[in-house]
């Protein structure tokens, strides 16, 4: 993009993409750098403002993460945020108390004018905390503009345009937060606003048309939003010369393989060979039930599969991959707790020494951008809006062995789990909602006749990234259709549970 970002530099905080995320939620233009970066390189890249985001160290911790103090003085805006805040002061001759343990959670911001970062809002505010140390005195030409019953919450100066927050305005809980940073955004900085999906898309096309300049290219589809909008992205630039492969591996769920071939032939109007290996994938798993085991049969399955159907094709210079922000973001930043929350399974994740050069035309986007760009390329909202899938499919939402006659039991209640999601207007609220087969027989009775049958479990949670999730408080009388049906309509089942479990501690899939 030839715009200035603003830059935001992260010393390891969980939440560091989350503030990129407000930033373009605003239509600006931002990006995430590791602390570390060189400040030659983070001058070419004229940043319009900097954020300094939070991290779990204390300044004081001589691992602490450092970044080149010249950031602080580039006559650019600055905002701090928790340990940003605390980095900022200790550089700028402030006082950093250590703590004696960590704050955590909701605290009531009270504040007074005059303040440019809190303008417009009143006092006070409910905030999420999240911190160790404290700033005890600010730095020579800041004012303290709020504070928590415990702490100094917001210092600012204006006439060196630099800011701090103890709390964390980029997570939905801070109450205002949004309004926060779009005071530093479009107020302070006085961004404007340049980054839509239209403009993304006609660069992007550009580019990619003079990158292929008359070759073929292939794109492995999953059926996903990421790889959809890719292969569509790229198709507008190359037209029929991207062939897509489309792999049946006999985990979708109900009706899947044929409805999302269909609809992108026909809307996005791609060039796709679907091929169906079920029996292959199903065969090589007879017999499994651990779930790591799984997982490795399915990705080496699908090397093999698309290797030779790429082989059929012929010489193809070029491979499509519909790999996102956050996992480019993740390979180069500092090791915060973030990096351990996120077991990142890439199960269909192709090998390194495939002898292709890559296109990843979405590398800048986030998730919801992805859907975004896909609903300006013309994709309908169910195929934009779908819930992620993981890659090995059902086999690791059928805990045990995976066999023909468990598939159709879970396709089944699968399908009635999400149909009624849907009816009740909620699919797109959750993250994931489906149900998973336990390895579990217990008794019941229907009509007179007692049943000794399986169980389902339903799983439904919000997120906003996947890496925490809570569950989803379904309305009573929709699990209760979900249960009726389920047990009426699955031969097979006659018993389901509702997973109240949140992320930590559980995981979102069960295997
Ligand atoms: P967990 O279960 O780890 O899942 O909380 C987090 C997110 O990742 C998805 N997931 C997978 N995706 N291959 C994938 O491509 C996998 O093996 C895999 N396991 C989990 C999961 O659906 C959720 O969105």
């Amino acid at each position: 993009m030839n715009q200035s970002p603003i830059v935001v530099l992260d010393f390891g905080s969980q939440y560091t993409q989350l503030i990129a995320r407000r930033i373009r939620e605003m239509h600006v233009y931002s990006v995430i750098v590791p602390c570390t970066i060189k400040f030659e390189d983070l001058a070419e890249m004229n940043p319009q403002a900097v954020i300094l985001s939070g991290g779990p160290a204390s300044v004081y911790d001589p691992a602490s993460p450092v970044a080149d103090e010249r950031v602080l003085k580039m006559n650019v805006p600055v905002l701090g945020i928790c340990y940003g805040l605390q980095w900022m002061s200790y550089k700028l001759g402030g006082r950093v108390e250590p703590a004696e343990r960590r704050e955590y959670g909701f605290a009531r911001l009270e504040f007074e004018e005059p303040t440019e970062l809190l303008a417009g809002l009143e006092s006070p505010l409910r905030v999420w905390n999240s911190h160790g140390d404290h700033v005890a005195a600010a730095p020579e030409g800041f004012r303290v503009t709020a504070r928590t019953e415990n702490a100094i919450s917001v210092i600012e100066n204006f006439a060196a345009k630099m800011y701090a927050v103890e709390f964390h305005p980029e997570v939905r809980h801070t109450v205002e937060g949004a309004r926060i940073l779009r005071n530093f955004v479009e107020k302070i900085c006085g961004a404007k606003p340049n980054w839509y999906p239209r403009s993304f898309i006609e660069e992007t096309v550009e580019r990619i048309r003079t990158q292929v300049a008359g070759e073929r290219a292939l794109c492995a589809l999953s059926g996903g939003v990421d790889s959809s909008v890719a292969a569509t992205l790229v198709s507008r630039a190359v037209s029929d010369r991207l062939i897509c492969v489309f792999v049946n591996n006999g985990l979708l769920r109900k009706g899947e393989f044929e409805k999302v071939t269909a609809a992108l032939r026909e809307q996005a109007r791609l060039n796709v060979r679907a091929v169906d290996h079920s029996a292959r994938f199903l065969k090589r798993l007879a017999g499994v039930a651990d779930p790591e085991r799984k997982r490795k049969i399915i990705g080496e399955e699908f090397i093999r599969v698309f290797e030779e159907e790429a082989k059929a094709l012929g010489e193809i210079p070029f491979l499509v991959q519909g790999t996102l922000y956050p996992d480019v973001i993740e390979s180069v930043s500092v090791k915060g707790p973030a990096a351990t929350i996120k077991s990142h399974h890439n199960v269909g994740g192709l090998p390194k020494d495939l002898k292709f050069k890559l296109i990843e035309p979405l590398r800048e986007l986030f998730k919801d951008e992805v859907r975004e760009v896909g609903r300006e390329l013309g994709l309908s909202e169910e195929m934009v809006s779908r819930q992620p899938f993981p890659g090995p499919g059902l086999a690791v939402r059928i805990l045990g062995e995976v066999t023909e006659e468990r598939l159709r039991l879970l396709r089944e209640a699968d399908a009635i789990v999400v149909g009624e999601v849907r009816a009740a207007g909620l699919y797109r609220e959750l993250w994931q909602s489906f149900a998973v087969l336990l390895p579990v027989s217990s008794v019941g009775v229907m009509g007179d006749a007692r049943t000794y049958a399986s169980t389902i479990a339903v799983r439904a949670v919000t997120s906003e990234d996947g890496m925490t999730a809570d569950w989803a408080k379904l309305p009573p009388a929709v699990l209760e259709r979900i249960a009726t049906r389920i047990v009426n309509e699955v031969n097979g089942v006659n018993r389901v549970v509702f997973d109240i479990t949140s992320k930590p501690p559980g995981t979102i899939e069960w295997e």
